[in-house]
């Protein structure tokens, strides 16, 4: 049997993966199934919707691979208590029984869990391993790459005890070459900022990214001066005295906040200036790290090749800088760059590494992530069944006029919930689980943010276009719009109302855009939609976010997905080729108060 399952769980956002003879077959988050954004529990249900997809039993496959080595992981926790003893008491003790009682008898914990879902006795079940967490990171960003030799560089917070590693990987072998250990972790230092900044570590990291723009440099030289010692070849040290991770339960301390002259600014209250100046500062900083890191790479391995995971690869302005250096010829970035793509790494790294099995050979240019399509998808027919369950008005149409109907919608600035065919694996929504609007439309970014996603207003959007993902690049010159003396004046948030370029909605305030280029092969609905409103419009390029209210993980089911439309200002939905209008549907009956649901990111 080649069938080989990936884990990631117990940290945050749980995931697993089916890889067959090299190929992943299928991936996909548990929070999707739980509707609990960034489940770090036991990911059964990722587990069986996986094994369903590849038509095989728990007790068919030859390895399950779990993504780090919790052993490791406990001597860092232990090790780092022992050496700031005894100011680390306090989150020690809070760690402490947790691990003692769950995460390090880890092992007999999975098996349990693995056994249970197989309905098996634990002796029946399949060998189990476990990689390193920087090994999956890695093996993620390399194995599927289209490259048969590439760099490969890992950054995210930390694992068991790596928080930045280098790898150079030639075919079927990844090979270590260095790496920074924890405490010093660049992961680490944006979510020091994103704590300080007021959002939440872990996943506000998107929106300190998306807030720099609109700030000043301000404090790129407090932040060298105090906090980083950064060498010219990118490796850095963190000065500890600044943070609390190691010792207390949150990222800053008193001395932090008295650099920057104040507390942390309380999640949900009012934005200032200062914490776009900082979120610019650590943006330029982290950009800057980033930058130097792959100029290393590429002296040290003379590859022409960059692959990138770990968290802070989610990071798409800094993918940007470093495509637009010049440095290699080209980029590859693990689409679920976060732990979540710790499954498919660590599934490909047994394959591959230890198993020794040959990179599946693949059409120039192509990678083995499918566009990110790895999740469950719905028939027409399974649709059509749930909607005539609800009783929820619909029709369906043909392909034809289906990509007319909506694109037509599309051009008098309707919004659309867009679900069609396999769920995309990792953060992004690329045209599976959307909701889609025109960029022309100046009214678009804030009517998205307001009444459809029930989050910040500054938040910027992605362009889907014609024609990788996870980059960030800018808009040309000829489609931007000058700003006139008055709006030059403007600063901060007030930036947000200035319309940027003929396709605002999508023109971030530094004329940047967030850019997913769309494919015939790999997103075909999509893409049709695309030509279709092109045709109509001139513009091959509409908005598009991710199918959920904030807070919410992205939309599975078509039960989800209609949920979301009747909860939102969405207009119209789209179900494979069934086509809903908010105006025909009958009020949800429900509670009123849905919104306390989901958590706020
Ligand atoms: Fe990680």
């Amino acid at each position: 049997m080649t069938d080989i399952l990936g884990i990631s769980a117990f940290y945050h956002d749980s995931a697993a993966c089916l890889v067959r003879d090299g190929t992943v077959l299928a991936a996909v988050q548990e929070e999707r199934f739980t509707r609990k954004k960034q489940d770090a529990g036991f990911p059964g249900n990722a587990i069986r919707y996986c094994l369903r997809e590849a038509n095989c039993a728990l007790t068919d496959l030859r390895y399950m691979v779990f993504y780090d080595k919790p052993l490791v992981k406990f001597e860092r926790l232990l090790e780092t208590y022992l050496s700031f003893a005894p100011r680390g008491r306090r989150s020690f003790v809070t760690a402490m029984p947790v691990w003692l009682k769950e995460k390090l008898f880890l092992k007999s914990l999975l098996c349990k869990e693995l056994a249970a879902l197989a309905g098996v006795k634990k002796s029946a079940l399949p060998p189990l391993l476990f990689t390193e967490h920087h090994e999956a990171h890695a093996a993620s960003a390399f194995f599927p790459s289209p490259f048969r030799t590439a760099a490969v560089l890992c950054m995210d917070g930390v694992g068991e005890w790596a928080t930045t590693s280098a790898w150079l990987g030639q075919d079927n072998q990844l090979t270590p070459l260095w790496d920074i250990p924890f405490p010093h972790s660049l992961g680490l230092l944006y979510s020091a900022f994103t704590y300080y900044t007021g959002f939440k570590v872990n996943s506000g990291e998107y929106k300190v990214m998306g807030l720099a723009p609109y700030g000043a440099p301000k404090y790129v030289q407090t932040i060298y001066d105090h906090l980083l010692d950064l060498k010219s070849d990118g490796t850095f040290r963190l000065n500890m005295d600044y943070f609390n991770y190691c010792t207390g339960l949150t990222m800053t301390n008193e001395r932090f906040h008295a650099l920057f002259g104040g507390p942390p600014r309380p999640p949900e209250s009012l934005l200032r200036q200062q914490d776009m100046d900082l979120a610019r500062s650590i943006q330029d900083v982290t950009e800057e790290i980033m930058v130097r890191l792959a100029r290393t790479m590429q002296r040290e391995t003379g590859a022409d090749n960059l692959c990138l995971a770990g968290g802070v690869a989610l990071n798409c302005v800094g993918n940007g800088r470093i495509l637009r250096e010049g440095l290699f010829q080209d980029l590859w970035i693990q689409p679920a760059a976060g732990d979540a793509g710790g499954a498919v790494g660590a599934a490909l790294a047994a394959w591959h590494q230890l198993d020794e099995q040959p990179r599946v050979s693949r059409p120039a240019g192509h990678d083995g992530m499918q566009g990110a399509f790895l999740g469950p998808a719905f028939s027409n027919a399974e649709i059509e069944q749930f909607l005539k369950a609800q009783d929820a008005p619909y029709m369906r149409l043909s392909d034809a006029e289906l990509y007319d109907r909506i694109a037509t919608e599309l051009a008098s600035e309707k919004v659309i919930g867009w679900f069609q065919g396999r769920m995309e694996f990792g953060p992004r929504a690329l045209g599976a689980r959307s909701i889609i609007g025109d960029a022309r439309s100046p009214k678009m970014q804030s009517v998205m943010n307001l009444k459809i996603k029930y989050r910040e207003s500054f938040r910027p959007f992605a362009p889907s276009v014609l024609r990788d993902m996870l980059l960030v690049a800018p808009v040309v010159e000829s489609r931007r719009t000058a700003m006139t003396a008055a709006q030059q004046a403007l600063w901060g948030i007030d930036l947000l109302n200035v319309p940027r370029s003929d396709i605002p909605a999508v023109t971030h305030v530094d004329y940047s855009a967030r850019i997913q280029t769309v494919h015939a092969e790999t997103n075909p609905h999509y893409y049709r939609l695309l030509k279709a409103f092109e045709a109509k419009t001139g513009y091959g390029v509409i908005v598009n976010t991710s199918f959920n209210v904030r807070g919410e993980p992205i939309v599975c089911t078509p039960e989800d997905a209609y949920r979301c439309f009747m909860r939102t200002e969405i207009d119209t939905l789209v179900l494979g080729n069934c086509v809903l209008d908010k105006i025909d549907q009958k009020p949800l009956v429900e509670d009123t108060d849905w919104r306390k649901e989901f958590a706020l990111d």
